[in-house]
């Protein structure tokens, strides 16, 4: 995926963008980039103008001067719109920590959305116990570095990481990881640790909305989110088969197929 720097405010955002028609925005999980969405990238640049961001502090965007919260990733992700010029609303497609933005995004820039698709995520904000780990886990990066959080996270985010169906995908998540700077990962856990509960917004959503779950997603797992879509008069929910917590890089066919059928 070739990628370029936009600046966005007084700092950049790396992006990567192709193709033409109604725009889709995919937005990455924690702590990865927009290579996540290699599989989706090509596939939907035939009849969409594709968006992919490194959200700032990840992949080869900077750090924002802004703190980083859910909320300000929404802002800089509208800014990043209004710098591409791109006006018509968009499909907002976010994985996990990309649809804790979404739901942002949903609330304070409606005017620049016209689908949203949730995968792998949640609206309900951290129990405290594990928005403790996430500070102790922040303490942790910064000290210990990137290695442990990147052997770590592999284990959690893939159905089968070892599996030779998914070892060369999860390795170069297990890269992404470990290059990205520890300060932006314990920014990010901080950040997730204080985003609120947005589950009473979710009965508001009147836009098309996809639900997508990898079956065996142990983070967000499929009855949390079947729960939260039956909160959404109207959406669709789609569980996709061989996949963990990144449904659309661990079976990009049924996603794919999927996102499309919904799109049409
Ligand atoms: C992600 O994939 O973005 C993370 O698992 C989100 C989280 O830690 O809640």
């Amino acid at each position: 995926m070739k990628t370029r720097q936009v600046a966005v405010g007084d700092s950049f955002m790396n992006v990567a963008v192709e193709g033409s028609g109604h725009p889709i925005l995919f937005v990455h999980g924690f702590p990865l980039d927009h290579s996540m969405w290699r599989y989706q990238f090509e596939e939907f640049a035939k009849r969409h103008l594709v968006i992919c961001p490194d959200l700032p502090g990840f992949g080869s965007s900077p750090a924002s001067h802004t703190p980083m919260t859910m909320q300000s990733l929404a802002h800089q992700i509208a800014a990043l719109l209004g710098a591409l010029t791109v006006n018509k609303p968009v499909v907002f497609c976010g994985l996990s920590m990309g649809g804790y933005v979404g739901w942002q995004f949903w609330r304070h820039h409606a005017n620049r959305l016209s689908h949203l698709v949730a995968c792998d995520t949640r609206a309900a904000n951290d129990l405290p116990e594990v928005a403790r780990g996430r500070k102790l886990a922040a303490l942790n990066v910064r000290k210990t570095g990137t290695r442990p959080v990147a052997d770590a996270m592999v284990e959690k985010l893939f159905y089968r990481p070892d599996h030779p169906e998914k070892k060369s995908v999860a390795e170069s998540v297990h890269q992404v990881i470990l290059q990205t700077d520890p300060e932006s990962i314990a920014r990010g856990q901080l950040a997730m640790a204080i985003r609120p509960d947005t589950t009473t917004w979710l009965k508001q959503i009147e836009i098309p909305m996809l639900w997508v779950v990898g079956a065996h997603d142990t983070i967000t797992p499929p009855d949390e989110m079947r729960a939260n879509a039956d909160l959404v008069a109207g959406s669709e929910f789609l569980k996709i088969s061989r996949a963990g917590h990144l449904a659309p890089l661990e079976n990009p066919g049924e996603f794919n197929r999927g996102l499309a059928a919904f799109l049409d």
